[in-house]
């Protein structure tokens, strides 16, 4: 199990994630709002900024809603990433107001 802590919403959240659950159903599973859409890496709306940690990203299933430039710059889809270490991730959402 890793750890993963989750700015969403505003609010920060941490919870356990098995290396072969993707953050976004570990979340889910309590209830935790993530944003969410599709599930499956087509709609982007689960998009995060990683700001630490190792991760697999499921690039195949990830193309269409994540750019070359976005993969290469930390940024993946919760619905379609492992974690491999503990993990520090925001919504995109919430990375933006912080650019601000
Ligand atoms: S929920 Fe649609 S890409 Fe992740």
């Amino acid at each position: 199990m890793h750890k993963v802590t989750l700015k969403a919403r505003g609010q920060e959240f941490e919870f356990s994630c098995a290396p072969n659950v993707t953050p976004l159903r570990a979340a889910r599973d309590l209830f935790i709002p993530i944003p969410t859409g599709c599930q499956r890496g087509g709609c982007g709306m689960c998009k995060v900024k990683v700001l630490n940690g190792e991760y697999d990203q499921d690039l195949v299933r990830s193309h269409e809603a994540l750019s070359d430039e976005e993969l290469e710059n930390g940024y993946a889809l919760a619905c379609c990433m492992t974690a491999k270490s503990d993990l520090e991730i925001i919504a995109v959402e919430d990375y933006e107001k912080l650019q601000k």
